[in-house]
């Protein structure tokens, strides 16, 4: 293997295992995310470490691999006008006047910024002191990215877009080894699923949501993969649900069930 066929093999099993195009351009990328898994293991370059790849026996490996070279860039309350869109209009028109539970799917939710925005969203107006009942199934690819989810704890200066007021309900101040650090309280914590899953393979439940969040991934796929991911969500939707992509995304030309509400929101007919 020379180091054209190695960016090449390293292409195609990125593809292969999330779908993920990372054409031609990306070789700098490659080589920079990888060097830090090809000196654990002591590979000097490139084609020899995809050699080891290449046996396919070290499916651990392989996660660390998809790891490394998925983008996991996220923060609280990224695109905010989606989620007072959520809370002010997808969710009363999906509940109407008498569904007090609902759910809601966070897909490619990568370090757990975007769930739990979501989440604080939900427990300001849909609180359970109210009778309300809901949940947050929040997921990605990443183990990486849904370990650091699941451990709710971000430095201090991630919270800076969350009014103060947010960053004293919804999170404890860590001491010690943690001064600098901020935890999710539990009781929005117990309120989000953490789960890995691949987008683009099959899923293993048949819930259906009233509102999906699917922001920044689909730009990663190629537009077959793109149609084909819209379809399969708009599946998990409820009759009248939203799907929610990110502002940079659009479903134009692509063949869905889904009624357009604006560039970025998609309502279920
Ligand atoms: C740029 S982040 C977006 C995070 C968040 N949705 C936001 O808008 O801030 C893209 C995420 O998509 C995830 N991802 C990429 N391909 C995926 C796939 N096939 N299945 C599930 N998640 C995937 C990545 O691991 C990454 O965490």
């Amino acid at each position: 293997m020379n180091e054209t066929t190695a960016f090449q093999f390293i292409i195609d099993l990125i593809y292969e295992r999330s779908r993920i195009r990372l054409n031609d351009g990306k070789h700098e990328l490659i080589k920079a995310r990888l060097g830090k898994r090809m000196r654990l293991h002591g590979f000097s370059d490139l084609p020899t470490y995809c050699e080891f790849l290449k046996n396919g026996e070290d499916e651990e490996e392989l996660t660390h691999v998809v790891n490394s070279l998925t983008t996991n860039f996220t923060h609280f309350l990224r695109e905010e006008d989606h989620l007072k869109f959520m809370v002010s209009q997808a969710l009363p028109a999906v509940c109407g006047n008498s569904r007090k539970q609902f759910k809601v799917w966070c897909a490619a939710c990568a370090s757990g910024e975007e769930a739990y925005s979501i989440g604080m969203y939900l427990s300001e107006h849909f609180p359970t002191l109210s009778g309300w009942d809901w949940s947050v199934l929040a997921t990605d690819i990443s183990t990486k990215a849904l370990g650091a989810a699941m451990q709710g704890i971000y430095p201090a200066q991630k919270l800076g877009p969350l009014p103060a007021q947010w960053q004293r309900s919804y999170f404890q101040k860590g001491r010690n080894t943690w001064e600098g650090h901020y935890r999710i309280k539990p009781a929005l914590a117990e309120r989000i699923i953490f789960r890995q899953i691949n987008l683009l393979k099959p899923y293993d439940f048949n819930d259906s949501f009233a509102v999906i969040f699917c922001r920044n991934v689909m730009i990663y796929f190629d537009r077959p993969t793109q149609e084909e991911l819209m379809n399969r969500l708009s599946q998990h939707l409820l009759p009248g649900g939203y799907l929610i992509v990110g502002h940079a995304e659009s479903l134009t030309g692509l063949s869905v069930p889904l009624q357009r509400v604006s560039p970025s929101i998609y309502r279920k007919a």
